[in-house]
């Protein structure tokens, strides 16, 4: 059968995204070798192109980006040299609102053979998949700072929880929820705050009339950071706020041992434009440029991007290969206990395909 092409756009980025990034990439190529082929454009976008053009991206970085299947992005960020707020505004942020990229999906898994923090918690209690809402909610940037320099300075954050959005999120989360357990928890906090949260339980409750299959439990956020640490196995999908759902996915990446092993995808709402994949972590500066850095986060988040490719076999076989990596323990990075290099990783992984 045909050969089929994805064009894939690649943005290193900055630190450590210049290395697990072509290990992915590798582990990505030898998964589809025969059937697919991936044409890759990398697009060296970042600090350093901050550095040289005063920008993070061209002018045009959007409408380059428009016409690619996929977007494949290490992490971006270089402080204390540029701002944080300059490389996040100027790069990550305007492609998830240019492309509507609604929910970021991001999957909490204790790999087989690692130890996670938890005692008494293995691969079996921990296996849950969250989804964040990924374009408004308390992240909308609405708000503003009034009496700016004097005693009485006052600074707003508005939250916005639009109909349309927090609908079209639950519903994924649903559809997502038919695919595994059945099992459905929407973090709210609707004691507290009583307009936007209450609306958020009510679509909730009305998108779950049409998944009547589908079990729904509400947690407030305070109660859901304990359950996931005290009864990881009681989650199954989760859906949460941008806030509530930012933090508890890093209390989700503590689960599994490592900040180098949670990947996201960040999903387009019109399927005609590119979603964005990545790993959860970011440039760490502290070990950057040494060959230390783990590339599970990021083959994980190549991996997810080959299914929502359509190339689900490839990244079953992805995935499969992981886990037999962990489960061997002998080719790990220093952060999982082990001495192996970000290639050397990558490479145990292309033979374990
Ligand atoms: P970080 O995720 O870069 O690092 C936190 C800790 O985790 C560090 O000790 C680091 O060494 C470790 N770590 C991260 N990735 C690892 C890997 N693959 N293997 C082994 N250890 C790993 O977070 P930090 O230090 O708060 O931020 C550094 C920069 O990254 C900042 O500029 C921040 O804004 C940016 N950042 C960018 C993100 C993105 O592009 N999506 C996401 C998070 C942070
Ligand atoms: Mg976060």
């Amino acid at each position: 059968d045909a050969v089929k092409r994805y064009r894939i756009a690649v943005i290193p980025g900055d630190g450590v995204g210049k290395e697990v990034i072509p290990a992915g990439q590798r582990v990505l190529e030898a998964a589809v070798a025969g059937h697919a082929e991936l044409a890759w454009t990398v697009l060296p976008w970042g600090s350093d192109y901050y550095r040289q053009t005063g920008a993070m991206m061209p002018p045009d970085g959007l409408e380059i980006l428009r016409g690619f299947d996929a977007i494949y992005l290490g992490a971006v960020g270089d402080p204390p040299h540029v701002p944080d707020h300059v490389t996040l505004w100027g790069l990550l942020l305007p492609i998830r609102k240019a492309f509507d990229l609604y929910v970021n999906v991001r999957p909490i898994k204790l790999l087989p053979g690692l130890q996670g923090p938890l005692r008494n918690k293995g691969p079996e209690h921990i296996d849950m998949v969250f989804v964040r809402e990924n374009t408004e909610g308390e992240y909308a940037g609405a708000g503003g700072r009034v009496h700016v320099g004097t005693p009485h300075e006052v600074a707003l954050e508005t939250a916005v929880f639009s109909r349309f959005n927090v609908e079209r999120v639950v519903r994924y989360t649903f559809e997502l929820a038919r695919t595994r357990r059945k099992r459905l928890t929407s973090i709210t906090k609707s004691n507290a705050q009583q307009h936007a949260m209450v609306f958020w339980d009510a679509v909730v409750a009305e998108v779950a009339r049409d998944y009547p299959d589908v079990e729904v439990t509400s947690l407030l956020v305070d109660a859901a950071a304990a359950l996931m640490v005290r009864a990881p196995e009681r989650f199954d999908v989760a859906v949460g706020s941008n806030l509530f759902a930012d933090i508890l996915t890093d209390l989700g990446g503590a689960l599994m041992g490592s900040l180098g092993l949670p990947p996201s995808a960040n999903l387009a709402y019109n399927p005609r434009l590119p979603s964005l994949f990545e790993p959860v972590h970011g440039s760490a500066p502290d070990i950057a440029g040494r060959g230390l850095a783990n590339p599970i986060a990021t083959v994980w988040a190549g991996a997810m991007m080959l299914d929502h490719l359509g190339e689900t076999e490839a990244a079953n076989r992805i995935m499969t290969a992981i886990e037999a990596l962990t489960a061997e323990g002998n080719v790990l990075t220093p952060d999982l206990g082990g001495t192996a290099t970000t290639d050397q990783v990558a490479g145990r992984i292309i033979e374990l395909l």
